[in-house]
């Protein structure tokens, strides 16, 4: 798995900026701090935390296409705002370059939205997304401390926050975070 993240490492610098790459090692530093809490390899975190966000500054545009190639099933929320498959398409092609454990798969491939089957590594990886030390918005500290006391109640609270967050705004909820929300109460 160590050559895997070195690799993995390389293709992060060429395909990111500056900043995105910051949110990333943020999110692995997060998530093997959190695996270390949970009994979890550090390396499954790394790999997921590193490849979760892979895809995420390509041009937009070119999403629908690779989902296609990948077989993916677009929802009509995705093909409105084809950014939302960064993740998805991120998993899929770790896969087949990689050939990633299923959970580490999962992990990327739903961090977007939650995933209602989500095991510790997809939690893990959900959880860092929102709390790495470069997000900065209201409570996030009260979700860092949370999720080093009970992983199960912070996956929930911020899935939670996050159903809030985009109903205020007007924003759409992905299905799978709706089921995600509807599995875990
Ligand atoms: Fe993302
Ligand atoms: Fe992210």
């Amino acid at each position: 798995m160590e050559e895997k993240i070195k690799e993995i490492k390389k293709i992060l610098k060429k395909m990111l900026s500056e900043s995105r790459l910051k949110h990333i090692m943020g999110v692995a530093y997060t998530a093997k701090m959190l695996a270390d809490k949970y009994n979890i390899e550090e390396e499954r975190v790394e790999i997921a935390a590193l490849g979760h966000d892979l895809f995420r500054d390509v041009k937009p545009y070119k999403f629908l296409k690779i989902a296609r190639v990948y077989g993916i099933d677009i929802s009509y929320v995705e093909k409105k705002h084809p950014i939302l498959l960064h993740g998805k398409i991120a998993a899929e092609y770790l896969k087949r370059e990689y050939n990633i454990p299923e959970d580490v798969y999962e992990a990327i491939y739903y961090h977007t939205s939650g995933y209602k089957f989500f095991g510790t590594v997809g939690k893990i990886i959900f959880i860092s997304d929102s709390i790495e030390p470069t997000r900065e918005y209201e409570n996030v500290e009260y979700y860092r401390e949370l999720a080093f006391y009970n992983l199960e109640k912070a996956y929930k609270e911020i899935l939670k926050n996050k159903v809030i967050y985009a109903l205020k705004k007007n924003h759409f909820l992905l299905p799978d975070t709706v089921e995600a929300w509807n599995y875990n109460i």
